[in-house]
């Protein structure tokens, strides 16, 4: 498969016209870059089900805290453009900053508060706002399409979303499962930063997770009592300072009273130099299959 680098907004859309008018489906896997087979996955599912594959690298400054990993977030152009290829993306969109914000910093900006304020953004107050204006500009950069997402990023989902949905943006968001190494840890670009015995304790985020589901799979009813449960998986490794451990509904990312048919685990904890996310979809017995 070869792949072929796009840097602009003009190039990418002409292209893109031309494939839809032909009648080509067109499936679109945004990125940050630094890819490793989490997102290798997406490009995959966006393969099986389109016609043209297109992924943008784009390290988004609009949705970095001022004390966040801008310049230091770990970037490797050759190698994510054999990943995408053998993937089987066809084009990456991979702008310079000026590319995308020709005016300096932007004026006007998408963001979700209700969806937003709590959880990630908690500790992040600007990063979901970034994220949304970035997602919808490329959104309207590559038109209509079907575009890849990985449940990782579970509120970054949400969020995404609810705003296609609010703004009649002609895109089909596609959610994908999150991708594991042996251990559970859930792949990230920002795994890079670990130290070796940070990455063994950073398996403690899926194994909470994985306690807070099965004391639900056995009939626990409290989300108090499941939250406070990985809470305390998290307290038992040194390496790891919880940031929260949450039960939510998975729609309003809110904590529910009682535990529901259908809910979702979050956990965020910082190892070491990241702050590792991870998050679990869990039925309750005889709620949804
Ligand atoms: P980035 O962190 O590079 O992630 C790009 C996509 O890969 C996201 O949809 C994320 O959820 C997905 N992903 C990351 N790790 C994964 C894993 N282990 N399994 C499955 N999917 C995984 O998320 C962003 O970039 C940015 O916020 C972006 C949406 C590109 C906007 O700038």
């Amino acid at each position: 498969m070869t792949v072929r680098l796009v840097p602009t907004i003009d190039a990418l859309r002409a292209e893109l016209d031309l494939a839809r008018a032909t009648g080509r489906r067109i499936g679109f896997v945004p990125t940050m870059g630094y890819l490793h087979d989490g997102h290798a996955s997406l490009m995959r599912a966006a393969r099986a089900d389109n016609d043209l594959v297109v992924a943008s690298i784009f390290v988004n400054p609009l949705q970095f805290g001022a004390n966040e990993d801008l310049s230091s977030y770990p970037r490797d152009l050759e190698r994510d453009t054999e990943i995408s290829a053998e993937a089987g993306v066809d084009l990456i969109f991979n702008p310079s900053v000026d590319e995308m914000y020709p005016f300096g910093p932007v004026l006007s900006s998408v963001s979700v508060p209700a969806l937003s304020n709590q959880w990630e953004g908690a500790t992040r107050p600007t990063h979901f706002a970034g994220m949304a204006t970035v997602v919808t500009k490329l959104f309207w950069i590559v038109g209509a399409c079907r575009a890849y997402f990985g449940e990782k990023d579970f509120q970054q989902l949400a969020i995404i979303r609810r705003f296609v949905a609010d703004l009649s943006i002609p895109v089909d968001v596609v959610g994908c499962p999150i991708v594991r190494a042996d251990d559970g840890l859930a792949l990230s670009s920002r795994n890079s930063y670990l130290s070796e015995s940070e990455r063994v304790a950073a398996s403690v985020l899926n194994r909470a997770l994985r306690a807070g589901a099965a004391l639900i799979e056995d009939g626990e009813s409290s989300p108090t009592v499941v939250m406070e449960a990985m809470a305390g998986v998290v307290g038992e490794e040194p390496l790891a300072t919880l940031d929260y451990a949450a039960l939510v509904d998975p729609a309003t990312l809110e904590v529910p009273e009682r535990i529901p048919a259908t809910c979702r685990l979050l956990i965020a904890a910082q190892v070491g130099r990241p702050r590792l996310l991870d998050n679990l979809g869990v039925n309750a017995p005889g709620g949804a299959p």
